[in-house]
């Protein structure tokens, strides 16, 4: 991409050019028939790059707001849960159930494998009263992605509902709710839609509707209910983000006019060629952290070696050459970095990153990444 800044990490994601303008135009009444019709067009765009003939939900929240809204609209006061993670953001969804009192079985794998679906139906086994299950279907936090297909299967085979944080896997990943029966199904702006943050996409089965009805935990913001029965107006129940929606609106043109698999071919591309840059660079003992059979194709997570300055190798790629990567999360905190290759992103984008990458270590001396004294900045930032 042209911007000289590479912003690579797990989201927010770098905007296109159309789209930032698009974020930048005038305010609208919120209660008009221009809204009606931007909000109408982008659930469709939404519908169509989730692969669901489901309602879709626009709430102005980030992604963490959609998983409390699938905890709230689909549990009751001491119901009993399976939440099934293995990573930072898997357990915040556990969090979320565990913070409105619900019994909560939990199902984990190491960081950097992927859930075993085996387990979670035992886990359903052994709690009969478990109806519902949560889980990330892309662990942002270990670059991991789990067979949401099979662990859907296991759930529906003992009668529960799976309502699964898609938030880094959608428009970027095949995922077809409908065909693999996601009840509820939770994205985000800011990901691989190539739009700012402040929106939660929320995709709801007819199952989940039915759910609804009887679920009792308490809630208003986040009702399901109130924003079917707004967006069936063109309006959403409360002011919601318009530049963001405004946005997501334009970046979706772009994302139909390319179509769902050039999508998906186009971050396997990138996410191949990411792979291959830390292969080569196996001599620097960068390895890739997640088990290869269930890499992801929107984030990888690097393992770096024993000693070296997980903070510094990332202040150094950010100063000399303008690459912007995350760090570790929770326990990989310092023991990982991740790269994010998901919206806005090609395999050359990576093929950028691996090159800094690949400067700062060879610039580096062996053993700890240090800064040498009076090292100069790279020219990579110069002008930036
Ligand atoms: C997989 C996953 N789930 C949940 C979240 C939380 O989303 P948000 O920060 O938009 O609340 C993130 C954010 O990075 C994520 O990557």
């Amino acid at each position: 991409m042209s911007e000289t800044i590479q912003l690579r990490i797990p989201g927010p994601t770098p905007l296109p050019e159309a789209v930032r303008e698009a974020t930048g135009r005038q305010m609208i009444n919120h209660r008009g028939p221009e809204f009606a019709r931007i909000l109408s067009e982008t659930v469709a765009g939404v519908r169509a790059l989730l692969q669901t003939t489901h309602d879709v939900l626009l709430l102005s929240c980030s992604g963490s707001g959609g998983m409390e809204a699938a905890v709230v609209n689909l549990c009751s006061p001491g119901d009993e849960v399976i939440a099934a993670h293995a990573g930072v953001f898997g357990e915040r969804f556990a969090a979320i159930a565990d913070a409105y009192g619900l019994t909560i079985h939990h199902v984990s794998a190491p960081d950097g494998e992927a859930l075993d679906p085996a387990r979670i139906g035992e886990a359903f086994a052994a709690h009969p009263r478990a109806k519902t299950l949560f889980l990330t279907h892309n662990e942002s936090s270990t670059g991991v992605t789990h067979d949401l297909r099979a662990i859907a299967e296991t759930a529906h085979h003992h009668g529960a509902l799976i309502a699964a944080d898609c938030i880094t896997s959608t428009a970027a990943l095949n995922v077809p709710l409908d065909e693999w029966g996601i009840d509820v199904a939770v994205s985000a702006s800011q990901k691989a839609w190539m739009a700012p943050p402040g929106l939660a996409m929320v995709a709801v089965s007819p199952r989940a509707w039915e759910r609804t009805q009887t679920a009792a935990l308490p809630r208003f913001y986040f009702d399901f209910a109130k924003y079917r029965e707004a967006q069936a107006k063109g309006q959403t129940p409360a002011t919601p983000t318009l530049p963001t929606l405004t946005g997501l609106h334009r970046a979706l043109q772009m994302l139909i006019a390319e179509g769902l698999p050039a999508i998906i071919a186009r971050h396997r591309a990138a996410a191949e060629t990411c792979r291959a840059d830390i292969g080569d660079l196996a001599e620097r003992e960068l390895r890739l952290f997640a088990d290869p059979a269930h890499a992801s194709d929107t984030i990888t997570a690097v393992a770096l070696p024993e000693g070296m300055d997980a903070a510094r190798l990332l202040a150094r790629l950010r100063d000399e050459y303008g690459v912007i990567l995350a760090g570790g999360l929770g326990r990989q905190a310092g023991t990982i970095i991740r790269i994010g290759h998901l919206g806005h992103v090609t395999a050359a984008d990576m093929d950028a990153v691996g090159a800094a990458l690949r400067a700062v270590l060879e610039t580096s001396p062996p053993g700890p990444l240090s800064f040498a004294a009076g090292q100069r900045r790279g020219g990579a930032t110069s002008g930036r």
